[in-house]
């Protein structure tokens, strides 16, 4: 069964031209999910139809095996335990005034979760690698690196099937990049991840199937490897040419 499941999948902003564009994909457990393309080619639009936030002009969405209505308040509640968002700037998706015990306990109530809030909140920092006492502090108190942890703890609150990351490490500096990949890469082991990037290191390391968009076309989709050794179509070439790598963390001075 897929997690996702995009049929002629289109979209277009209101009154805006057309940016994604006969959109097929699937999304299936355990196997994580890259989507690759320049700045502009639709890869956040996608996603938001992904999260609910928006919905296709045409096309079908599945999610969890069932259309996605997102007029439905239970099927969205439902939908936000289903799949959770990270996001590119742990800066701004942190209320720079609330403590992180609070920022972690709104999701928990606002979700309608079970289990001990506390209990809960201890589990996610200790899933990030986190101390405890986070809770008792503001954002201000945390580096870029750990505020994308917390942000990351704040969707694993609800346990989700699929996390839809949207750039997360594009606004870390190098050395902190690799090791919230580590992260996500640790987590991948339970739950499915989209991985939203322009990177193709990032997404090479972490997902064993790719989509390729430019301008809201699908121009190449498989498993990764083979694009990579082996792509098909000029853009991904060119993405593969043009593309900054990670430093090899080998390389790197200790
Ligand atoms: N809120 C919006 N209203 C109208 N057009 C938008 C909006 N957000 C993005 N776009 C347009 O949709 C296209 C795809 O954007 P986006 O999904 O953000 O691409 P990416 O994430 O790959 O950079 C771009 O042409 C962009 O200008
Ligand atoms: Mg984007």
């Amino acid at each position: 069964m897929s997690l996702f499941d995009l049929r002629n999948v289109s979209y277009a902003y209101s009154r805006g031209e057309t940016v994604l564009h006969d959109i097929s994909l699937r999304l299936e457990e355990g196997k994580n999910l890259g989507i690759l393309g320049e700045s502009g080619s639709g890869k956040s639009t996608l996603l938001r139809l992904m999260l609910g936030l928006a919905e296709p002009d045409q096309g079908v969405l599945e999610a969890n095996a069932a259309p996605l209505d997102i007029r439905s308040r239970s099927r969205m509640q439902a939908h936000r335990r289903f799949a959770q968002p990270v996001f590119q700037d742990p800066y701004s998706s942190l209320d720079p005034r609330m403590r992180i015990g609070k920022a972690l306990a709104e999701p928990h109530a606002a979700l309608g979760l079970g289990g001990d809030a506390r209990q809960e909140i201890a589990r996610v920092l200790a899933e990030v690698g986190l101390p405890e006492d986070s809770v008792d502090r503001r954002p201000r108190a945390f580096s870029g690196g750990q505020r994308q942890r917390i942000a990351i703890a704040r969707a694993l609150i609800a346990r989700p099937r699929v996390l839809l990351a949207d750039e997360p490490v594009s606004a870390l500096d190098l050395s902190t990049r690799v090791r919230v990949i580590d992260l996500l890469d640790r987590l991948s082991k339970d739950i499915t991840l989209v991985l939203v990037s322009h990177d193709v290191a990032i997404v090479a390391a972490l997902c064993p199937r790719l989509v390729v968009l430019q301008n809201g076309h699908i121009v190449e989709a498989g498993e990764t490897r083979r694009i990579l050794d082996d792509p098909q179509h000029d853009y991904t070439r060119m993405l593969l040419s043009s593309l900054p790598r990670l430093p090899d963390p080998a390389k790197e001075p200790a």
